[in-house]
């Protein structure tokens, strides 16, 4: 691991974080880092964390850790698995392959963006792991069922249908960017937000080696080729799945289905009346209705009306491995990670999101010792206090 991302320049992810903003671009990296409107749910979903305290079981041996689980029919070395993240190209141009290649290293599983800037064949075979597809509906029916066709022929394990994109939720740091500008045709458009650029040389070489703004490769409409790369409110606008849409995408999809945007009790039995697998409580990282509580506070009604009818995951907030623990102790079989990898992709490539998977896991390992606890099928309720506020 190079000593770039090594203690003791970088012992957490906060550290990674540093290291992203410093190499990125503001509207690459406030495009990653930002939320909705006043990041409230944002805020939120990281503070939820501290509201819940760990009741450890001292003087316990705990030599040996079990931290496998399974997900989705795949094995896992550890309940962290990679979400989608946008626009990870424009973070690094190894971008999803590089996130992909280090998860499978990891032992862990990898969800490819629709929002993607590499082949879905290529993050595939770049994973010695299991891969999953995420599902926008941006391109229409057509060029999904197509990416669908292709993600089963290539090998994905589960699609990932994401349902809280009516619209893209009011991310202001990217209108202050001009990322939409700076994505868009005009070129006179795209001046007053070029500064930007200059100041990160290291970042603006790679990024025109790499041969500029990408296209979608895996948003590809029949008869025209791939979608031009728009930004994420043009994407989002025309990305909305509705419940009627998941009749034909089971259809196309024969393997499992996870619904990611469940909020609501009523969204997680819907969910399961149409055959999902799994539920991501999800708040999409306080990027869409700001205002909505953080996932970790509904988590634990979610999973008492699911029952064990199907898997429940949850995202949102994550930044160490104790709150991978208390997300478990809540209920959820696995957690997924986006800002907390996507900053060490962009801080640098596959190294990063290696050293983040490292961080997590060690972080999960210790503090499963640290509460006397053997393997990650033990926690349960009994090792957490939850603090209302
Ligand atoms: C893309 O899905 C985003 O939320 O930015």
């Amino acid at each position: 691991m190079p000593r770039s991302v090594e203690s003791p320049r970088v012992v957490n992810i906060a550290d990674l974080r540093l290291l992203a903003r410093r190499r990125l671009p503001r509207v690459v990296f406030d495009y990653l880092d930002g939320g909705a409107e006043g990041e409230f749910t944002l805020r939120e979903n990281c503070n939820a964390f501290e509201e819940v305290t760990f009741r450890p079981r001292h003087a316990v041996a705990v030599p040996k850790c079990e931290l496998r689980t399974r997900v989705l029919g795949c094995d896992l070395s550890f309940p962290v698995v990679l979400a989608p993240v946008g626009y990870s190209r424009l973070m690094h141009p190894e971008g999803e392959v590089a996130a992909a290649r280090a998860a499978g290293m990891a032992g862990t599983a990898y969800t490819l963006s629709t929002i993607s800037g590499h082949r879905l064949e290529d993050v595939r075979s770049a994973s010695s792991g299991p891969v999953f597809y995420q599902l926008y509906l941006m391109g229409g029916r057509a060029a999904a069922e197509a990416a669908i066709q292709r993600a089963r022929s290539a090998g994905f394990s589960a699609l990932v249908v994401t349902i809280d994109t009516l619209v893209a939720g009011m991310r202001e740091r990217d209108f202050r960017n001009g990322m939409k500008e700076l994505l868009g045709g005009n070129p006179l458009a795209k001046l007053p937000f070029l500064p930007q650029f200059l100041a990160r040389p290291g970042w603006l070489a790679g990024f025109l080696l790499d041969g500029g703004v990408p296209r979608l490769p895996n948003v590809v409409i029949p008869g025209q080729g791939p979608l031009p790369l728009i930004d994420v409110g043009a994407a989002l606008s025309s990305a909305a799945v509705t419940w009627e849409d998941l009749r034909w995408i089971r259809e196309a999809w024969s393997g499992p289905i996870a619904i990611k945007g469940v909020l609501t009790t009523d969204d997680a039995r819907r969910a399961l009346d149409e055959g999902a697998s799994a539920i991501v409580v999800s708040n999409h990282g306080g990027r869409q209705l700001d205002g909505v509580p953080a996932s970790l506070r509904v988590l634990p009604e979610i999973v008492a009306a699911v029952n064990g009818r199907a898997e429940v995951l949850m995202d949102g907030g994550i930044r160490r491995g104790s709150d991978v623990v208390k997300a478990i102790c809540l209920g959820a079989r696995a957690v997924l990670i986006g800002r907390a990898y996507a900053f060490g992709l962009a801080a640098a490539g596959q190294v990063g999101v290696a050293r983040s998977l490292e961080i997590l896991r060690t972080d999960v390992e210790r503090t499963l010792k640290l509460l006397g606890c053997a393997s990650i099928d033990a926690l349960d309720g009994s090792y957490v206090h939850v603090h209302k506020k």
